[in-house]
């Protein structure tokens, strides 16, 4: 039986009940319809729409039923339209007359965004601290790396030194941005809508700001249409997750373009890397891959929600139905792929030997024209001949630390200590401005990343 059978003498389809139906995937939302439905309960008695008795009733079968979710044994019919109405049947089996009246006053409609922000609000804490593992495994590694010297690219051609915890750092902080996103999204998420109704209000004495309490809502929502038909909320936590997503994919083809032989900066663990089925020699870095392809997929997810919205007639339409999977999809990607990455490189193996070999003299090329900088030189004219002093050296095919003092002499005012400028770890040091890649600059980035991911997981 549906829930609105009364209306009709026939029977729906058997192809169109399966394109209606959503209960394959919003039966992952049957804890929150049980705790939606619990506070529905009180508000109700509240509103004197149930008396004690029936009050009673309806709480101790919603219990049964939240158990029997949570044992798995909950058995679900061809007949449950969704969610909703799996919990209002189930609730009726247990208890009898009395389930009819809980859906007094309320809708699918506002029950059904009211499940699905109390499960978005679950879901941004645990991605937020699966984020916060992989950002514990950058601050430990970047810990041992303060002084491990690498090449820095600019177009993926080698620029300056940095060092390892630099680098490792700057795929800190875009996640702790991601972070802080999903706590402003929360913000948003926590907005009742129980007790919109279908699309005009509830006409019951429905205390809505005692709702808001029970669920853990910051408010009610303030306009019955709009609670019932927005899904910004979704469109937003998918831009979040996309984002996370672009993140994780960046990180993740440095890591593909490091592990290769040409590079060797990392090696993979045996537990983290897959082989060929062809190539005996193969150990390859599908799960990078996977995370950097996976990103293509989220931005898919996004822009799909936000083609359904588009356009969509106020209030409830049906389209919005359509909400959840991209969302759930997302949410299942990143908490799969998270765990994964850090572990990765937690157990990845660090060659600060080829590292620093891949540093070649002309990577201190701006070094050269600061060294004129020093002597009073302009930048731009210290420029040029740092750039002069580099063409010169490639056209003798020597590197740039060789070249004789006379012949650098003959294109700027170069003098026997300029060779000093060619050590990379004082190249490093030199960039000790906050935000820099000194071993000092980043061992104060590494102490207030540790202070927020501190707060953080003593807020936890
Ligand atoms: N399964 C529906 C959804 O996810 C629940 C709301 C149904 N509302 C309705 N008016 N048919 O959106």
């Amino acid at each position: 039986m549906t829930l609105w059978s009364g209306r009709f003498s026939g029977k729906l389809d058997e192809a169109a009940w399966q394109l209606n139906a959503s209960l394959p995937f919003d039966q992952r939302l049957a804890a929150q319809d049980v705790r939606g439905s619990l506070a529905w309960a009180g508000a109700l008695l509240k509103a004197g729409v149930l008396n004690e008795a029936e009050h009673a009733a309806i709480v101790n079968g919603l219990n049964q039923i939240a158990g029997e979710f949570a044992q798995n044994t909950f058995t679900f019919h061809e007949s449950d339209e969704d969610i909703h109405t799996a919990v209002e049947r189930r609730l009726g089996e247990l208890i009898g007359a009395a389930a009819g009246k809980l859906h007094t006053g309320r809708s699918r409609n506002d029950q059904v965004a009211t499940d699905f922000r109390l499960w978005m609000l679950e879901a941004i804490e645990t991605l937020q601290s699966a984020i916060t593992n992989l950002q514990s495994v950058l601050l430990h590694l970047s810990a041992a790396h303060t002084e491990t010297l690498m090449p820095g690219y600019t177009h993926l051609q080698r620029a300056q030194p940095i060092t390892l915890a630099h680098w490792l750092l700057s795929h800190f902080w875009p996640l702790e941005r991601d972070k802080d996103r999903l706590s402003d999204l929360r913000d948003r998420v926590a907005m009742l809508p129980l007790g919109c109704g279908a699309l005009a209000g509830t006409a019951f004495a429905i205390d809505r700001e005692a709702l808001t309490m029970a669920l853990g809502f910051d408010a009610p929502a303030p306009n019955s249409l709009d609670a019932v038909s927005d899904r910004d909320f979704a469109a937003e936590f998918l831009f979040c997750a996309t984002l996370i997503g672009v993140h994780l994919s960046k990180l993740s083809e440095q890591m593909v373009l490091f592990t290769t032989a040409e590079f060797g900066f990392f090696e993979l663990s045996d537990a983290y890397a897959t082989g060929s089925s062809l190539m005996p020699q193969k150990k390859n870095p599908d799960l990078f891959e996977l995370a950097r392809g996976k990103a293509g997929t989220l931005i898919g997810l996004l822009t799909g929600l936000l083609a359904t919205l588009k356009g969509l007639p106020s209030t409830y339409d049906k389209d919005l139905q359509e909400d959840k999977v991209p969302v759930f999809q997302a949410f299942d990607t990143l908490t799969l792929i998270l765990p994964v990455l850090a572990g990765a490189l937690q157990t990845m193996t660090i060659h600060a030997d080829r590292m620093r070999a891949a540093i070649d003299a002309a990577m201190l090329a701006t070094d050269l024209a600061d060294y004129l900088v020093r002597k009073g030189v302009p930048f731009r004219e210290a420029h040029a001949a740092a750039g002069k002093s580099v063409r010169v050296a490639a056209e003798k095919g020597v590197s740039l630390e060789k070249l004789p003092l006379n012949e650098m002499q003959a294109l700027g005012s170069f003098e026997s200590d300029v060779y000093q400028v060619f050590e990379p770890l004082e190249s490093v040091k030199r960039r000790n401005a906050t935000g820099g890649t000194s071993p000092d600059s980043v061992r104060k980035q590494l102490k207030t990343a540790k202070a927020i991911i501190g707060q953080m997981q003593n807020a936890e």
